[in-house]
């Protein structure tokens, strides 16, 4: 009978059934060859099914994307009248006085928020400058010389420049330079309470919540006493008030939250490192800065749902303005001036992170860890059975002997 052409290639050699031999030792061997291949598969099995997250680094091509800020930070020893928050930018776009819009001001009273009397800027404006209207609609108010009003005499009542409300004068003062103070002596301030107002604000603290959106450049954001005036590169704040009272007001404060975009639960990678964070010193003409390093971050689901987000990295200093050496660092020399205040200065990374949710392992990956484990544990088992094999006939050939 001609030989069948594949019979060459069977890599399966058959033994005759009758040298088959089965021993007690070779069961044993199975047996336990069993139970190591099903523990081996129910790993394998295990593995394939864990979900990973595994990053990947790329160059951020979004480029005209805002960048969202979240922030909720308690300043503990400085009222909300007095406080100014400022965005400034690399692009020289200036974002003056957010608290004005994005952003909430709340005051703190004895470390409770006073919710009753919750400041939303723009409310106390309106109920007073409307006192000041429905008494003479053809009111003027004085600048006190802050804006010229020379020319107001021959011009039409629409054209006037006027400072009718407080906050006009306080602008008018701001614009030319000059110390405001707490509004004494200024008539429209004495007349909308505000002299009175910022009085009884001289214990309190502020605290300031909310989001806007910035440029997607470096900058900072930060907090400062009094308006502020920016004429060509210079940026200046007005401490006449703050410096009124030697022994009020400090920068003291808590960071209750800050982050950048969405919050991103079930991660266990925070993307809230300076939540909780508190800075006291109890020195009044003190600079606290933080240094932030945004990373543009996306999140891609096993699902196939994404999220745009951005971690930070952050680290803290602060100084006295006075500069010098620290008491317990000797070593440290401080540089000296600048304003009281705390500053975000932050920086954004060229890069993104893309974190991808997969599985550990692919179906093919799988399969083939399966087949090898059995392979293994198969091919492993018999050689131990032959070995086993041989030394007892070994052994039972010098007995006979
Ligand atoms: C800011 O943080 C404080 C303290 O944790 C909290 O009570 C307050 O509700 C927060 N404000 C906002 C707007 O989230």
């Amino acid at each position: 009978m001609a030989k069948p052409k594949l019979l060459s290639l069977d890599a399966f050699a058959k033994t005759a059934d009758d040298v088959k031999v089965k021993t007690t030792s070779g069961g044993v061997i199975t047996l336990i060859c069993l139970i190591v291949t099903l523990i081996l598969v129910t790993n394998e099995y295990f593995d394939y099914q864990t979900v990973v997250i595994r990053p990947e680094l790329v160059v951020d091509r979004d480029h005209a994307k805002k960048l969202d800020i979240s922030l909720n930070v308690t300043f503990h020893h400085i009222p909300c009248e007095l406080l100014t928050m400022d965005v400034m930018d690399i692009t020289g776009d200036l974002q003056i006085d957010l608290l004005m819009s994005g952003f909430q001001k709340t005051r703190v009273v004895d470390g409770l928020a006073k919710e009753t009397s919750e400041l939303r800027v723009n409310e106390y404006k309106q109920e007073n400058s409307k006192l000041t209207n429905s008494n003479n609609p053809y009111y003027c108010g004085s600048c006190y010389g802050a804006l010229n009003q020379k020319d107001n005499e021959n011009k039409p009542f629409d054209e006037k420049l006027c400072c009718n409300t407080c906050e006009s004068v306080k602008k008018a003062y701001a614009k030319a330079g000059w110390a405001f103070y707490d509004g004494r002596n200024i008539e429209q301030c004495e007349n909308e309470g505000y002299v009175q107002l910022v009085s009884e604000m001289i214990n309190e603290g502020c605290r300031v919540s909310g989001t806007a959106q910035i440029n997607r450049v470096s900058g900072n954001l930060h907090f400062a006493p009094g308006s502020s005036l920016t004429s060509g590169s210079r940026h200046i704040h007005d401490l006449s008030l703050f410096e009124k009272y030697p022994d009020k007001f400090n920068f003291d404060h808590t960071v209750h939250h800050i982050s950048f975009g969405k919050t991103i639960d079930n991660q266990e990678m925070s993307t809230h490192p300076l939540d909780g964070y508190e800075a006291a010193t109890g020195n009044k003409n003190h600079l606290y800065s933080y240094f932030l390093k945004v990373v543009a971050t996306r999140y891609e689901s096993l699902s196939g749902l994404t999220w745009d987000t951005n971690q930070f990295s952050a680290t803290y200093h602060d100084r006295p303005l006075e500069g010098g050496r620290d008491s317990d660092h000797p070593n440290t020399l401080h540089a000296s001036g600048g304003i009281p205040g705390a500053f975000f200065h932050f920086e954004i990374s060229p890069l993104k992170i893309i974190n991808r949710e997969q599985y550990s392992k692919t179906r093919s990956a799988f399969a083939l860890g399966v087949s090898a484990s059995v392979a293994g544990v198969l091919t492993l088992g018999s050689v131990l059975d032959k070995t086993i094999w041989t030394a007892d006939q070994i052994l039972r050939q010098k007995k006979d002997l």
